[in-house]
């Protein structure tokens, strides 16, 4: 069957007869065909775009009973719906059901929309999970050094795409791919859950992503991305299921997630080493607000390890963290090259931590034998400020690189409470070159308090970025 899609003029216009139509007859008639006939069919939300085509996957012989396989069903879809992707584009509406699928690729002018009890089921047969070639960025694959398989949902050189829903599920069935991860019997790298590359105008929000084979949302090579309303659940012992993993991309907005994981719940990342530093694509220009984490042995943002290509301008404000390993970690070491700079996080609270603060010079993990000795990252102009922390083992271990020293750390009004059994020493500093302001416990000899005469807040950017900017509209469809 399909779905209506009404521009929001109309629903306007047509809200404002109703409205007339009530004050005029005063019947409660008028409004139980309101609700019956008009509201009840249809569901709204905001987006980058609104699309004049839908279809449901019931249409093209989709089985919603959790054990058909349905990755025919989504690519003829799909393949119907790219005829109409220039003349408004298009929408594929999965309803309520359990949808097993493996991996399927979206197109531009897409929107994917699951239901609230829509739950796409990652297929647990290997055939369904096509191999793909390493990203260039990286050179091989995090897992294994061959291919990797396609995530389940995935899309390359596309523009203005969506991926959203009423808080419907993306459940990966993780377990299986941990197993063989553990019994390293992988032959080629985890796929992820969703993976765009090359792409720009993307906006993936109102969704719950449960138990990834590994990372679960990585844009990469792309810009302008709306990451929004997301819930991300995987054990907190499953091995590498970041959240959110912004990776060579610009213009990036993250917002409202939630998310409790088995490793960082955002990593900014920009490639590997050699490959990283020769592809040379930057993240930058990423804002991320109103974050919660819960990560026992992970960061609640990482930058790197994987940063050759570069991370500059991340800001970051409201986040909060509890029951995990570190706040705010770089990650890198030599050989990756690259650089960290322009990063300011404020507004963070943290709750039972190993680590507030963590920057880490020496963090190893290389691609291949052949990086480049001399490649040193360069790591500067680093701003925390505005955080109270509670339960909190170690407040900082900060270690650069010897002869590669990391510069121009701010830390100003931040209060840690100590656990009771913290280490004697909160700071351990290495390497590193900064200030602080309002700082409990007192820093470490690297970090000089300025003093009360001289109170100063560390720097956090007062402009918006472009994504700040762009204004989503509000789609209407009925059934
Ligand atoms: C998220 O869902 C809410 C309703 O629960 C809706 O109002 C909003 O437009 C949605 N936002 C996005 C970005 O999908
Ligand atoms: C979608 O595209 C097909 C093929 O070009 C065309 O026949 C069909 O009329 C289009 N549908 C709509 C609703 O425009
Ligand atoms: C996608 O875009 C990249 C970068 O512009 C290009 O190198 C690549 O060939 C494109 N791939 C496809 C499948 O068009
Ligand atoms: C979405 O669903 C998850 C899992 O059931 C739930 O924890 C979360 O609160 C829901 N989010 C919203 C906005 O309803
Ligand atoms: C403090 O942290 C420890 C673990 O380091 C934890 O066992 C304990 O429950 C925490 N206490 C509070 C009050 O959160
Ligand atoms: C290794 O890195 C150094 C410092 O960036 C650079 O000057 C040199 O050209 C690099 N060597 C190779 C082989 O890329
Ligand atoms: C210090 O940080 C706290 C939040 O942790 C904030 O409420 C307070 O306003 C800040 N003080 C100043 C002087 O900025």
């Amino acid at each position: 069957m399909e779905l209506l899609w009404k521009s929001h003029m109309k629903i306007h216009a047509m809200k404002l007869v109703y409205a007339l139509l009530l004050v005029t007859l005063m019947s409660s008639k008028v409004t139980e065909c309101r609700k019956g006939k008009i509201i009840s069919t249809s569901f709204e939300y905001s987006a980058l775009n609104c699309r004049a085509h839908s279809v449901s996957l019931k249409d093209f012989g989709g089985v919603g009973d959790g054990k058909t396989s349905n990755t025919k069903a989504f690519k003829s879809a799909i393949s119907h719906l790219s005829q109409n992707a220039s003349e408004g584009g298009s929408q594929l509406y999965v309803p309520a059901g359990k949808w097993l699928t493996g991996s399927f690729s979206l197109i531009s002018h897409f929107t994917l929309y699951l239901h609230k009890d829509a739950v796409l089921l990652a297929s647990q047969d290997i055939n369904e999970w096509p191999v793909i070639k390493p990203l260039p960025s990286y050179g091989r694959g995090r897992d294994a050094a061959a291919g990797r398989h396609t995530s389940l949902i995935f899309g390359t050189n596309l523009t203005d795409v969506i991926v959203t829903g009423d808080n419907g599920t993306i459940d990966g069935q993780g377990s299986f791919w941990w197993q063989q991860f553990h019994n390293k019997k992988l032959k080629y790298t985890r796929p992820y859950l969703i993976e765009l590359m090359f792409s720009d105008n993307i906006q993936i929000s109102n969704l719950t992503l449960l138990d990834s084979p590994s990372w679960n949302i990585h844009p990469v090579y792309s810009s302008n991305i709306i990451i929004k309303g997301i819930t991300i659940i995987a054990p907190i012992r499953s091995p590498n299921t970041d959240g959110i993993n912004p990776d060579s991309c610009t213009n990036t907005k993250i917002e409202d997630c939630y998310i409790v994981s088995g490793d960082d719940c955002v990593a900014v990342k920009s490639g590997w080493d050699e490959y990283g530093i020769k592809f040379g694509w930057p993240t930058k220009q990423l804002v991320i607000r109103r974050l919660t984490c819960i990560s026992p042995y992970s960061a609640t943002i990482a930058l790197g390890s994987e940063m050759s290509g570069g991370i500059q301008d991340v800001r970051a404000e409201d986040i909060t963290a509890v029951h995990t390993e570190s706040g705010i970690r770089i990650k890198t070491a030599v050989g990756r090259g690259g650089y960290v700079k322009d990063i300011y996080v404020k507004k963070m609270t943290m709750h039972t931590m190993k680590w507030a603060f963590w920057i880490t010079g020496n963090y190893g993990s290389h691609a291949d034998k052949n990086y480049n000795h001399s490649a040193l990252p360069e790591i500067k102009n680093i701003h925390y400020r505005d955080m109270v922390a509670d339960n909190v083992s170690m407040a900082g271990n900060l270690e650069g690189i010897s002869n590669d020293p990391f510069t121009g750390i701010c830390i100003s009004n931040v209060t840690i409470t100590m656990a009771a059994k913290a280490k004697k020493q909160p700071w351990t500093c290495n390497d590193i070159e900064g200030i602080t302001s309002g700082v409990t416990p007192k820093p470490c000899d690297l970090l000089p308090e300025q003093g009360k005469e001289n109170i100063r807040d560390c720097d956090f950017p007062s402009d918006y970025l472009p994504i700040d900017m762009l204004e989503l509209k509000q789609c209407t469809y009925s059934i």
